[in-house]
């Protein structure tokens, strides 16, 4: 079937992003990043090389790419040298030779340096992107910190598959986003490769470099879980990452297959205050792994990760799906009535107050009143109105439709009106927009 030409886009500084206006570039489109990173831990510094895969989606003289700090030793397109200049976090590329719409090339770029987190607005508490705490090495770059370690087209519009391949000191495990596909040791340098097939948005892509045992477990339908553990941890970690299996089978009964080849779970030596839901293999701290907060972040490889938001203020419907998902598989873990958890939730927001979760700024990004409780709280709202078929099946087939791509509040609004009717669109509308917190529909245990 013949495809349409590509629209003719400018290459620029960003997506229109509308909390960040120069993340992710215009003028082509990643199919798939390379990414080679010789690391050592001890000095935290990085020498590498990652190569882009990319299809020009307009005619190229030049293009940005996303990237900060490090310093960048060549750029070469289609193998041939190209000069480059930095501003910021924008790197531009000069291309010897144009470009044209549709056509395919590649870009290296080699680097090294020791890379620095960069702070974001989005999340004031921590900055994001490369770490290294205690001695473990680590990335948690949601929403803007892959560019602190790799050069991308950095927003969750362009999704790409990758590969990683990881050269550390034989002392140290190296874990990676996506399937271990290779290990090989030379010179007391162990180099493992990483593949992830599926579409990946930038910031969901992570390394981990420590001193981490790794151990293996199964769901029922036979994937793969591989965990990561500090070594001579407490066997009672491995008790309570026993819960994944558990709640990847009760998310898959709600919204479908697991979307990836694998999943697991790697646990910081260090306190680290949050978890991650890095793709296929989600970074909690000893003190972050409790079922809520591991189905929470199971529930993201389904509503965030396969089905990403096409623009960061939409964030709602990962952090408010999440959350109201975690609190399901919760209540079923523990024998609980969801109505009353619920309410439970209502009344602690009633007397914190919580801004509409459609209209945040991009401080209140991970606002856990607004976005994820008043999100959850939407859902809840829209279930008590539909009833149960009804309101599963909104979340079954918007998910269908955003799997493996991105989605955003209209397309969900879209099938809320499909498949229930306009007064469902109005009760969501009033929970996502309204200053006020709206009343609660009365359930019968309510
Ligand atoms: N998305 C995370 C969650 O599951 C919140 C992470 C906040 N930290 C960060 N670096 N983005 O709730
Ligand atoms: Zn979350």
């Amino acid at each position: 079937m013949p495809t349409a030409p590509p629209e003719p886009v400018e290459p620029s500084a960003g997506v229109g992003d509308s909390f960040y206006p120069l993340m992710g570039n215009g003028g082509y489109d990643v199919l798939h990043y390379d990414i080679d990173l010789d690391i050592t831990p001890s000095a935290n510094a990085l020498d590498a090389v990652t190569t882009l895969t990319a299809v020009a989606t307009g005619d190229l003289d030049t293009f940005n790419l996303d990237f900060h700090g490090l310093e960048v030793e060549t750029v070469a397109v289609d193998g041939v040298e190209a000069e480059f200049s930095r501003d910021g976090s924008e790197m531009t590329v000069h291309l010897a030779a144009a470009i044209s719409s549709g056509a395919q090339f590649t870009v290296a770029v080699a680097y090294s340096g020791i890379p620095q987190p960069v702070a974001d607005p989005g999340v004031p508490f921590f900055p994001v992107g490369w770490h290294r705490t205690d001695g473990m090495v680590y990335t948690v770059s949601q929403p803007s910190g892959a560019m602190t370690w790799y050069p991308n087209n950095n927003h969750p519009t362009d999704k790409a598959t990758f590969t990683f391949q990881i050269t550390v000191p034989d002392s140290v495990t190296a874990a990676a986003t996506g399937l271990l596909a290779d290990e090989t040791s030379a010179d007391g340098q162990t180099t493992t490769t990483w593949h992830m097939d599926d579409p990946m948005a930038t910031y969901l892509a992570a390394v981990y470099v420590g001193d981490f045992e790794r151990h293996e477990q199964q769901t029922d339908s036979g994937l793969l879980i591989r965990d990561y553990i500090p070594r001579d941890s407490d066997p009672s970690i491995l008790r309570d990452l026993a819960v994944a299996p558990n709640a990847i089978a009760f998310f898959e009964e709600i919204l479908g297959p697991y979307p990836f080849d694998v999943y697991g779970t790697i646990v910081t030596p260090f306190p680290l205050g949050f978890a991650l839901e890095n793709q296929t293999l989600s970074i909690h701290d000893r003190y972050g792994i409790d079922p809520y907060i591991i189905a929470h972040e199971a529930a993201h490889q389904w509503m965030g990760n396969s089905a990403t938001v096409d623009d960061w203020s939409q964030i709602w419907l990962h952090e408010g799906f999440a959350h109201y998902l975690g609190l399901l598989f919760v209540a079923d873990f523990h024998g609980q009535n969801i109505e009353s958890v619920m309410s439970g939730e209502y009344r602690d927001l009633v007397v914190t107050g919580a801004s509409p979760p459609g209209g945040i700024t991009v401080q209140q990004l991970f606002d856990p009143n607004a976005v994820y409780r008043r999100g959850a709280l939407t859902l809840h709202a829209l279930r008590t109105h539909t009833g149960d078929d009804v309101f599963f099946d909104i979340l079954r087939t918007h998910y269908d439709q955003a799997a493996g791509g991105t989605t955003n509040t209209e397309l969900f609004l879209g099938i809320v009106y499909d498949l229930a009717d306009a007064e469902a669109v109005s009760l969501v509308e009033s929970w996502l927009y309204d200053p006020e917190m709206p009343g609660i529909v009365s359930g019968p245990t309510l």
